[in-house]
């Protein structure tokens, strides 16, 4: 496994390869994102990870400076992960000039939900993954279901700018109590993370009224809504969408629920399709 710093490197030595496949990612990895780069393996004749904290994502309040940057311990797991090429840029590599070409998506795809309560997340997300495409230049590229809106937008981006990716995505990794995998987990205190488990409960309490075709969308995310808040949580939302382009559903549709909830200063983001 190689680890690469320049974008001049990563191309002459992806210049032997066919169809590289792309995980992208912000370090401080966990167990989803090396099942993502085992998946990689099938998919294209060279894995590539890529580790970057992307400035432009996080709003100025949001953890960017203190986001775990933990480079040494990462390349060891995508070495154990049979990752081929770890492509790390600095700051200066990936935007040697303000950013001011941005990729705005659409609002009614990325100013809701995530979107909603980070203003500018999905601008960011957008920007820097096109970046990455452009220098990686994958044929295939693998995202995680956890960050669901985040697939969906990047699939949305790749067929209207016909960019010539197939995004394959990843099942959500859990712990054994259910809480979804997160790099942001290792913020939470030893009370909260035994607490933590409780926003995918309450995903799966509104997953079981749906299978059971309670379509009462509104009850039931108030009612996760209220139970969260009751726990001392503070929930963004806990919903019922539309799995294609997350609006309100009807039932019949291809249903997710999807939540956002803080826990002291660490907000966690969960969902299940139904
Ligand atoms: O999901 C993430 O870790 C990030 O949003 C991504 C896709 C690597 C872009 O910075």
């Amino acid at each position: 496994m190689k680890v690469l710093h320049s974008s001049a490197e990563l191309r002459a030595e992806l210049s032997r390869y066919q169809r590289p496949a792309l995980v992208a990612t912000m370090g401080n990895l966990h167990e989803g994102h090396l099942a993502l780069v085992q998946q990689a393996k099938a998919l294209g004749d060279v894995n590539v990870a890529t580790i970057f904290v992307n400035r432009l994502q996080f709003l100025p309040h949001e953890d960017f400076s203190t986001y775990p940057r933990t480079l040494e311990s990462d390349c060891a797991k995508l070495h154990s992960a049979g990752c081929d090429l770890v492509f790390a840029p600095s700051e200066q590599e990936l935007y040697p000039t303000a950013q001011t070409y941005k990729i705005h998506p659409p609002a009614e795809l990325a100013d809701i939900l995530e979107g909603h309560f980070r203003p500018g997340f999905f601008v960011g997300v957008c920007t820097v993954v096109l970046k990455l495409f452009n220098i990686v230049q994958p044929r295939v590229a693998l995202f995680g279901k956890k960050d669901y809106q985040q697939q969906l937008i990047l699939r949305h981006m790749i067929a209207q700018m016909a960019l010539p990716i197939e995004l394959v995505t990843g099942d959500t990794r859990r712990a054994d109590d259910g809480l979804a995998l997160s790099s942001r987990n290792s913020y939470l205190s030893a009370t909260q993370r035994r607490q933590a488990v409780e926003l995918s409960q309450e995903l799966k309490r509104m997953v079981e009224a749906l299978r059971n075709a309670d379509y009462r969308f509104n009850e039931l995310e108030a009612q996760a809504m209220q139970s969260l808040l009751g726990h001392g949580w503070q929930p963004d939302y806990m919903t019922v969408r539309r799995r294609d382009n997350l609006q309100s559903p009807q039932p019949g549709d291809d249903l997710v629920v999807l939540g956002a909830a803080r826990l002291g200063n660490t907000r966690l983001i969960d969902n299940f399709e139904v």
